[in-house]
This record gives C-alpha cells, sequence and structure tokens, in this order.
C-alpha cells in the first residue's frame, strides 16, 4: 500500500537526514525543507545513494510562513511532519538569544498553524534531554522535573514542548510525539552522510574525530574532578542511526492512531552512562586509532551526569538502541574517514 507523503524540516541536516533514509526504507515519500543554514545540497546526493532515492527538496526558510503555504499546495497529501530545522548551539545562542527564539519558535508556530488547514494528522518534534537540566537522579524518566533552562537554546526546547502541549489541548486536530533525544553521535555505516560541523567543533565525538585525524591538536577533556568514577562527565551516547528509527516508528504511531494520547513524549537514549574518559576508550580500541587528549578545566555550565531511563520508549514506541558504542565509534571515524577522501575536512 502507498504511504502517506511526510514532511522533514530540517532534513538535510545530522538527524534529519539519517531519519530520512529510514523513512525511505519504510516506503515513505519525503518532502525536505531546509534553508541550508547548517548543512548543504550533496547531502541529498549521500541519502540518494544509500536509499536509491532522491528525496523532493525544496529550499526555503520555516519561519516564511507563505513559503510554507506553497510547499503545501505543491506537495499535496502531507500527513505527517518531523521538525527538525532549529539553531542548536548552545553558546551561540548565548550570544544570540533572539535568533535562536525567533528561529526554533516561529518555525514550530507556523508549521502548527499550516497543520490543521492542510490535513496533516501529525507533528514529531525534536526535544532534548537538556531539558532535564542536572538531575536529580539518573536515569532520568519522562516525569522527572524539568529544570529551568541554562541557555535560551534550552529555552527553545522547554517553550516548543509547552507550545505543542496548549495548541493540543486547545482542541487541535492532530498529534504530536516529543522526543527528548539524549547526545546522537555516529554517521551511517555507509560513511555516505553524517554530523559535519561548521567551524570548530563544540560536540564531544566531532572534535574527537577531527583531533584523532589531526585537523585539531588534541582533545580537551573538560574535567576530572566531577563526583562520578573517573572524575569526567556522564552522557548518555546514542547512535543517530537507532534514533533515526525511532522517529519512523513515531510517525507510524500517529499515522495509524496507535495511541488514544495525543501528546506523547519519550527520551531516546540507551539508558547506559559513558564518561568522556570511557567514550575516549572506546574510540581507541575499536578504532585503533589514538585521540591525543589532555584534562582541563571545567567547561561552565555543563552537567555532571545524565543518562536515560529509555523504558517507555522500548516498551509503548517498540523501540530500542542497538548499535554498541564500538560500533557507533567505528561509524563516526568512517565518516570522519570519508570527509578527509573528499577533501572536505
Ligand atoms: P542540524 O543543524 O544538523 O540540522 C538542522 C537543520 O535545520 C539544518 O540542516 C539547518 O540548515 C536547518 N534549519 C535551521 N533552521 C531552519 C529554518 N528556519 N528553516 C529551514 N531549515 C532550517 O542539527 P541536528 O543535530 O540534526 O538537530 C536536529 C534537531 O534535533 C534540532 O531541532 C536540534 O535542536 C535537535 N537536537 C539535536 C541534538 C544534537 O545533539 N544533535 C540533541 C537534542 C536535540
Ligand atoms: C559531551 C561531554 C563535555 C567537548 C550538548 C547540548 C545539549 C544537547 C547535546 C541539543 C560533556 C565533554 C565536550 C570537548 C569534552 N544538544 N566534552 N571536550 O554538553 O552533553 O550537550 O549537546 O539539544 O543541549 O548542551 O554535549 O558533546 O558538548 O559534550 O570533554 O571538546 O563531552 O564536557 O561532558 P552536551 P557535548
Amino acid at each position: 500500500m502507498k504511504k502517506d507523503r511526510i514532511l522533514v524540516t530540517g532534513g538535510t541536516g545530522y538527524i534529519g537526514s539519517h531519519t530520512v533514509v529510514e523513512l525511505q526504507k519504510a516506503g515513505y515519500p519525503v518532502v525536505i525543507i531546509d534553508n541550508l543554514s547548517n548543512s548543504n545540497r550533496d547531502v541529498l546526493d549521500g541519502i540518494e545513494r544509500i536509499s536509491g532515492t532522491r528525496p523532493d527538496f525544496v529550499e526555503a526558510d520555516c519561519t516564511d510562513i507563505d513559503a510554507l503555504r506553497k510547499l503545501f499546495a505543491d506537495y499535496p497529501g502531507i500527513k505527517g511532519i518531523i521538525n527538525f530545522a532549529a539553531s542548536k548551539a548552545v553558546g551561540e545562542s548565548v550570544q544570540k538569544p533572539l535568533l535562536y527564539y525567533r528561529n526554533n519558535l516561529n518555525t514550530l508556530m507556523n508549521l502548527l498553524d499550516l497543520m490543521g488547514p492542510n490535513g496533516v494528522k501529525g507533528i514529531v518534534f525534536s526535544s532534548s534531554c537538556t531539558v532535564y537540566g542536572e538531575p536529580d537522579e539518573n536515569p532520568v524518566t519522562e516525569k522527572s522535573p524539568i529544570k529551568k533552562a541554562t541557555s535560551p537554546y534550552g529555552n527553545t526546547k522547554q517553550i516548543s514542548e509547552e507550545i505543542i502541549t496548549d495548541v493540543i489541548n486547545s482542541g487541535a486536530p492532530f498529534k504530536s510525539v516529543i522526543l527528548r533525544y539524549f547526545n546522537p553521535v555516529g554517521a551511517h555505516p555507509s560513511a555516505e552522510i553524517g554530523e559535519l560541523p561548521n567551524g570548530v567543533p563544540q560536540n564531544l565525538v566531532p572534535y574527537l574525530t577531527q583531533a584523532a585525524m589531526g585537523i585539531r591538536n588534541e582533545l580537551s577533556v573538560f574535567g576530572n574532578d566531577y563526583n562520578t568514577p573517573d572524575g569526567s562527565c556522564i552522557r548518555d551516547y546514542i547512535n543517530v542511526v537507532d534514533l533515526a528509527k525511532a522517529h519512523v516508528l513515531a510517525v507510524e504511531r500517529m499515522l495509524d492512531d496507535a495511541s488514544e494520547e495525543k501528546i506523547e513524549i519519550f527520551n531516546l537514549g540507551t539508558g547506559l552512562g559513558t564518561s568522556v574518559l570511557e567514550l575516549i576508550g572506546a574510540f581507541e580500541r575499536s578504532t585503533g586509532v589514538k585521540v591525543p587528549h589532555k584534562i582541563v578545566g571545567r567547561r561552565e555550565g555543563d552537567i555532571e551526569k545524565v543518562w536515560a531511563d529509555p523504558t517507555i520508549a522500548n516498551t509503548v514506541l517498540g523501540w530500542k538502541a542497538e548499535s554498541s558504542l564500538d560500533e557507533t565509534m567505528r561509524s563516526a571515524w568512517a565518516w570522519q574517514c570519508k570527509l578527509r577522501e573528499r577533501g572536505i575536512m
């Protein structure tokens, strides 16, 4: 049976591109909207090389409601939206808060505005474990308290969750699945798509692979005096392909009306906490490549430890993280090698 068309905002980005591939594998026709502010057109070639199908692509900004209206007119029959489009650099959001509030919130509000009139049944929203701040207890469940956001970026995720809730509670004729990602890492095993950070990476894994490649002198480990077994911070690193697969299940759930609930929230993590030093060890062990690194002081605003309780995603959504950390590290390295091969980095 022919499946309904899905609109993927931010679909040429890191998580979006992996999700487009999984949607295509599941038989969904996809239309991407992206303004290419943090990605490029070549990603479409990578997607096509993996899936054999080039997704429809509209280069436009989701804050431009007329462009979105035109998209719905040009691509009729969109039944689901996955909203990845957002600005995501925590540090930059402190410097340019209005850019973050404007981009992330107007994008979401424009989509919510157009869903009813265009007969869209549901929207999947990319939220983040950042909403839990420094948790009182680990692992965190979906019922763990939401802490005051420590950056405008984090605040846009909290506000977005509230906007979705208010709009749906007002009687809007659609559903939403809110996915709280922990730390997405790695790349597609084909090394055709992956994370392509702009400038100096702020996140651990892209910095690590660049240091291993010699692009950066050494990786700075931010602190070894935390209250953790080896003193470095702990996170829940989730393979990006595993993460992408959860979006397909979320879309199916909304389109099939599989749940009575109009809003559902799922933590997407492995359930395992891994320290920075353990992650470096896993990379070195699984690739045989050394990571030059040194311990430096703590990074301001860092969370000491956070990892997910993914039980609800496991049982209700039927999703489970499957890849091992070693496999994920090998995929991150294969992607870094591919970037080198292509002369990109
Ligand atoms: P990304 O920057 O790689 O992808 C986002 C894409 O959206 C980019 O291609 C960008 O060009 C596009 N975009 C941004 N604003 C747009 C706009 N107004 N109109 C059209 N396109 C626009 O980021 P990602 O890592 O793939 O993250 C995807 C989503 O997941 C984001 O909402 C992010 O906040 C969220 N998230 C990411 C992480 C993470 O660590 N990567 C963790 C939790 C949540
Ligand atoms: C991971 C660990 C660092 C870089 C951020 C956002 C969060 C979410 C995910 C979107 C930490 C350590 C890092 C380095 C290091 N994004 N580190 N040296 O801080 O968990 O979360 O991305 O929603 O909102 O805040 O991810 O990859 O920056 O750091 O030692 O050069 O690696 O201290 O412990 P983080 P990260």
